[in-house]
């Protein structure tokens, strides 16, 4: 059976594809079909494992982008109940690290196993503080504990319902401890769910022998791991997430405090990642953090690739100027188109087990298996979730003309902008009050869209999968890797080099 990790590529073999895509990208191409060995095109029985760093892996091949128009908390969560991973970004003003640490926070409590250090609250406390605390963490039940730990009760939304808050306490209002069902020790999830069933609780706190809290269990957690099969979860059964730290400023202070609240993955996001910048932010990181779980990039080269590999880094983000709402190509004349980017990183980093993420330019469902074959363990998308009701921001209504009727009719849009644009670099550096040619001295790299609001992300990376799945069908494997190992056996044997009328017929719609 294939792995989740990229099969190694024969070194003359990748050199015939790199002569093949050199200038290309995803429209480029088109990929020959084989025979079917596929009876159904089932997403829960095709495996499309593949690692997002050395020590991650991801059950679905797809990572939403670490900006500020795409992922916070709730795309976060989407994504790791789905199978992928969420990148929370930095676009919090430097300085400002704990609106970015309560994201990671939010994702890391969202759904657990057993949920060792849940929010807690003394007896003695005012009703309106468990009320705020419950309103800024978003959790519904309190564990109530005195100053040693001791479980007292248990405070729920319900309890606070038609209380008058002011003036009481959480003793007068919670259920007291001798009331509660409690078990004591560990419990793995089956024998939790028969215990909670049998007395019809849906909380069940864990205890030692001197009644010290151990961690609490709740049914809606224990439902969400059996109706989430391929969610991406760490050890303790809680969802990961990651999260970007930037390489100058503030990085390292933020890197500190996302590590305390249990980020599983710093990404160190640079346009140019093959730098003196990166050098030394790796180098710094290493020194404070040690074996911290580490993404680097972005890069578009085998030097690039290189660059990173010798400094350690355990993932490496591939993609100079692909992306929706990027404009380095335009300003600087520097980039690499995507699919020439994924080989020549493949070339270099094939044998290292140090996974590639390709970064950027996939804006149709079939461009995810070519990033997924020419080199990407995974993909990284923004634009494609910008849209969705998960992604920050308002929904706007635009009047659109339809050529056909000449109606002009409203539709709704939300705006995905690049990290680089003038309006994020704003947002970021507190100057609303700068003018725009001072700002444009800054070297905006990004630009601002709008997108069309296209409800739940989960809808879109359920169809993702199913696209993947049917790629996979059509190449003649049965998963992901074995379709990887195919290609790479003979690449000539899938790729089509598109004439300017096949790339028309192919794509243009
Ligand atoms: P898509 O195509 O999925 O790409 O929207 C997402 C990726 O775009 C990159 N990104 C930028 N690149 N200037 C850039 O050069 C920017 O302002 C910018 N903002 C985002 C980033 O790698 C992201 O994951």
């Amino acid at each position: 059976m294939a792995s989740a990790d990229f099969p190694a590529v024969d070194a003359r073999t990748i050199a015939s594809v790199l002569q093949l895509v050199r200038g290309a990208t995803f429209d480029d191409f088109l990929l020959a079909p084989q025979h079917s060995v596929l009876e159904r095109r089932d997403p829960s029985a095709i495996d499309l494992s593949c690692l997002l760093s050395r020590h991650i892996v991801l059950r679905r091949p797809i990572v939403s982008a670490n900006m500020d128009t795409v992922t916070r908390a709730p795309m976060a969560i989407v994504q790791a109940e789905e199978g992928g991973i969420g990148i929370i970004d930095r676009g919090f003003r430097p300085g400002d690290i704990r609106p970015q640490v309560r994201e990671v926070e939010i994702v890391k409590r969202t759904q657990h196993g057993v949920i060792a250090d849940p929010y807690s609250i003394g007896p003695d406390a005012p009703l309106d503080e468990a009320a705020a605390l419950m309103a800024r963490s978003r959790v519904g039940t309190l564990v109530v504990v005195d100053d040693r730990r001791k479980l007292k009760g248990l405070l729920t939304e319900r309890d606070l319902r038609f209380a008058p808050t002011s003036g009481s306490r959480v003793s007068d209002r919670m259920t007291p401890r001798d009331k509660l069902v409690v078990h004591p020790g560990p419990l793995a999830p089956v024998a939790a769910e028969r215990l909670m069933m049998a007395h019809k609780v849906k909380k069940l706190p864990l205890v030692d022998e001197a009644d010290v809290l151990l961690g609490l269990i709740t049914a809606k957690d224990l439902m969400r791991q059996t109706r989430l099969p391929f969610a991406t979860r760490d050890e303790q059964g809680r969802l990961r997430v990651g999260a970007a730290i930037g390489a100058k400023g503030d990085y390292l202070e933020r890197a500190a405090e996302l590590i305390k609240a249990g980020v599983d993955v710093l990404v160190i996001d640079i346009a140019h990642g093959h730098s003196i910048v990166m050098d030394r932010a790796i180098a710094e990181v290493r020194k404070r953090f040690g074996p911290v779980e580490l993404i680097a990039g972005n890069v578009g080269t085998s030097e690039g690739t290189r660059f990173l590999l010798d400094r350690g880094v355990n993932g490496i983000k591939v993609g100079i100027g692909p992306g929706g709402g990027c404009t380095t190509r335009q300003t600087t004349s520097f980039g690499v188109p995507q699919v020439q980017a994924l080989v020549e990183c493949r070339k270099e980093a094939s044998g290292s087990r140090v996974p590639l993420i390709a970064d950027g330019g996939v804006r149709r469902h079939g461009a995810l298996i070519a990033a997924l074959l020419f080199g990407g363990d995974c993909t990284m998308l923004g634009s494609a979730f910008a849209g969705t009701t998960e992604a920050p921001g308002e929904v706007v209504h635009k009047s659109v003309l339809l050529p056909e009727s000449q109606k002009t009719v409203k539709v709704p849009f939300k705006v995905l902008r690049g990290m680089a644009s003038i309006e994020a670099i704003r947002d970021r550096l507190d100057v609303e009050d700068a003018d725009r040619v001072e700002i444009e001295a800054l070297g905006a790299e990004g630009t601002e869209v709008s997108v069309p609001a296209v409800g739940s992300a989960r809808a879109i990376v359920r169809d993702m999968v199913k696209h993947i799945c049917s790629s996979i069908s059509y190449g003649g494997a049965a998963s992901l890797g074995e379709l990887r190992e195919m290609f790479w056996r003979d690449p000539m044997r899938y790729l089509i080099k598109l004439s300017t009328s096949g790339r028309r017929e192919s794509y243009d719609r």
